[in-house]
């Protein structure tokens, strides 16, 4: 298997990808929605979208009436423009960048999302920006994080061995993002959201093997 930078990775699928990650990821029906009804709706709000990609949170958002001004960010300029194509004359600030560099602020937003995108990237690399995350979010705010998680500590191994192996073999830039999917066991990623500063940890819903966290900053 030969990985692909991450976000040329994105841009090579981005003909069918909104049908792809609709229909053929279990549960996406719901998770979509249930990640979306989780979002404040007022206008005034400010919510920030790690990895918005082309916006199908987005879209079951606004679909839900909301108003909030939406900071997106994501890696593929190939799908943030087609998510600025299907949201003319929304509030929404777009940056082709990845979440890792990009200064969040302090205390700027009231929420923040993310669903599908940090299942690709190690503990270490997710303590900063988590602890960067929560600084950015309000005293009431909160972070909904909808994601691929392993189904055990097994599996979770794994996918970091096959990671490392590949890039060894391949003789590839660890200074580069490549897509391959190394998810944390959903209690690892709970263990990281609350050593970074985050305080009552939830599960709320699993799919298969995508579940949605709620975390209060
Ligand atoms: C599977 S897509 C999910 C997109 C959208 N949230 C959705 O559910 O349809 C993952 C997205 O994360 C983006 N991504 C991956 N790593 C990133 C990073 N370090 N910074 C910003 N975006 C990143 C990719 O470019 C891609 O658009």
């Amino acid at each position: 298997m030969k990985l692909e930078k991450m976000d040329a990775f994105f841009s090579a699928r981005l003909d069918g990808y909104d049908k792809h990650m609709r229909t053929e990821i279990e549960g996406a029906e719901e998770f979509y929605p249930y990640t979306a009804s989780l979002l404040p709706k007022e206008e005034g709000m400010n919510i920030l979208d790690l990895g918005c990609g082309t916006g199908l949170e987005l879209e079951d958002y606004f679909v839900s009436g909301g108003k909030a001004k939406i900071v997106g960010i994501d890696l593929s300029q190939d799908m943030l423009t087609a998510l600025k194509n299907k949201f003319v004359g929304k509030e929404i600030e777009l940056y082709c960048a990845s979440y890792f560099d990009v200064p969040f602020g302090i205390r700027r937003f009231d929420a923040a999302v993310s669903v599908e995108s940090l299942h690709h990237f190690k503990p270490a690399q997710k303590l900063g920006l988590y602890a960067k995350l929560a600084s950015a979010l309000s005293d009431v705010g909160y972070f909904v994080l909808t994601d691929y998680f392993a189904e055990s500590e097994n599996a979770e191994r794994f996918y970091f061995s096959e990671s490392e192996r590949l890039k060894r073999e391949q003789q590839l830039d660890p200074n580069t993002f490549y897509h391959y999917d190394t998810p944390l066991t959903v209690d690892h990623e709970i263990e990281l959201l609350t050593q970074a500063g985050f305080f009552e940890v939830r599960l709320m819903k699993r799919w298969g093997n995508t579940c949605t966290l709620f975390s209060r900053r």
